[in-house]
């Protein structure tokens, strides 16, 4: 039992494999593969994968990298899809202040990742957020507009403060391939501190491959490293790691 909360398996990167990808990752034993969805292209294609292949659910979504205005008929087409069942999430949204340093840019970001909070409150779903050197500012949007939503900061790079207040919020940490670098600074720490309740593990494929597969192209199956070394730093098997994390990923995104 194990969930991959978060990947691109409609990546150009995969053009081809999908079917031998989903085959891995049912063979490595997950359950659940969410993939997310950054431009309204991308949110329709994770749309269809989550149709196609049981194994699949999706989230739908404007990534800040991605961000323009969001007009009626973007948002009447994000609630249209959100209908659908397999579709769990509003992501991913957010911020991305490292790729973008033009002032009125990140404007428009946090207006879009506004819309798609006030979004995700009236479709009542969770959301999955994306902040990259942006932790002060999603932070404020999250305590002021983000009230009530349940969600996932999803590859979490914010300090321990930062992860304390998400937990007292209700929210999940998301960790994925840092987590087993040599390189990877406090998260370690940070994972030692927050009860295992709270954590979702994912990969972010096709990018930032767990060790022993760092530089290699991600994919789902590759979840279970990140979940041995959550098991390592918890001092708890892998098998409890993955039906907790299981289970979290499943009450965040009321997947049956
Ligand atoms: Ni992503």
């Amino acid at each position: 039992m194990l969930i991959d909360t978060h990947a691109h398996v409609n990546s150009e990167k995969f053009a081809g494999e999908t079917e031998l990808i989903i085959e891995n990752a049912e063979r490595a034993g997950l359950d659940a593969i969410i993939n997310f969805g950054d431009t309204m292209e991308a949110s329709f294609e994770c749309l269809q994968l989550a149709r196609k292949y049981d194994i699949c659910y999706a989230g739908v979504g404007v990534h800040p990298e991605e961000a323009f205005l969001l007009g009626d008929e973007e948002l009447a087409r994000l609630a249209e899809w959100s209908k659908d069942p397999k579709v769990v999430a509003i992501g991913e949204i957010g911020l991305d202040y490292y790729w973008e340093k033009d002032q009125d840019k990140r404007q428009l970001q946090r207006t879009v990742f506004i819309q798609q909070l006030d979004l995700a409150r009236q479709l009542g779903m969770p959301v999955c957020v994306h902040n990259r050197d942006a932790h002060g500012d999603t932070m404020n949007i999250l305590r002021k507009e983000g009230k009530g939503i349940p969600g996932v900061m999803h590859c979490f790079s914010g300090s321990l403060e930062i992860a304390r207040e998400l937990v007292d919020m209700g929210w999940y940490i998301g960790v994925d391939g840092p987590l087993t670098f040599k390189n990877a600074a406090k998260l370690p720490e940070i994972v030692k501190a927050i009860p295992l309740e709270r954590i979702l593990v994912e990969t972010d494929c096709p990018y930032m491959a767990p060790v022993p597969m760092r530089g290699k192209r991600n994919e789902p199956a590759f979840v279970a490293f990140v979940a041995e070394k959550l098991a390592e730093l918890k001092g708890v098997s892998s098998e409890t790691v993955c039906r907790q994390t299981s289970l979290n990923a499943k009450v965040l995104y009321g997947i049956v």
